[in-house]
């Protein structure tokens, strides 16, 4: 898919956990989205573990590790890791740089089960389904190219996304980024 936005804008995006409750309620944020409604006061934290290859983004609602893990691997790319029952299944979204306003962004499905490519059609359109929930709000941020962390105002959940925005000023910008 081709979006109308700089790459750093789609990649944020894609570690934000918060989002997924509100804007994908419809598709896989449906048990997070059922949560919530049975608990409107449930509080969800956000952590940024750094690692070799980029970091760790964890969540938890009401002190409760969500199952999802989800990893930033530098310099954009984003693997979830969904596992179920020791099967592996992952989803990898590359966010691909095409101009300062478009972005390709590429999503791979890694899985252990319905390996056929008969079965490629089916995950293909799981993945549009969701990205496409995603992509008014991406194409629509201002401004264009995410700003330093302390320009924003932001909450305590926006440190995985800030932590982002803090590499990618220290380490690409200035490159041909
Ligand atoms: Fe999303």
């Amino acid at each position: 898919m081709v979006w109308k936005a700089h790459w750093t804008r789609v990649m944020e995006n894609m570690l934000d956990s918060p989002h997924v409750a509100f804007v994908h309620s419809r598709t896989f944020g449906a048990p997070v989205a059922e949560l919530l409604k049975a608990n409107p006061g449930a509080r969800m934290e956000t952590r940024f573990e750094a690692h070799e290859h980029g970091g760790r983004i964890a969540a938890a609602i009401d002190g409760e590790e969500r199952p999802a893990a989800l990893d930033y691997r530098f310099p954009n790319l984003m693997e979830l890791t969904l596992d179920p029952k020791g099967r592996l299944f992952r989803i990898l979204a590359v966010c691909i740089p095409l101009s300062e306003r478009e972005t390709r962004l590429l999503l791979v499905t890694a899985r252990s089960f319905l390996r056929l490519r008969l079965f490629d059609p089916l995950f293909g359109r799981a993945n549009r389904r969701i990205a496409e929930e995603d992509r008014a709000i991406v194409e629509s941020s201002l401004p264009p190219i995410v700003p330093p962390p302390e320009e924003e105002k932001s909450l305590p959940t926006d440190a995985p996304t800030l932590a982002f925005r803090r590499i990618y000023r220290q380490r690409l910008l200035g490159s041909r980024g």
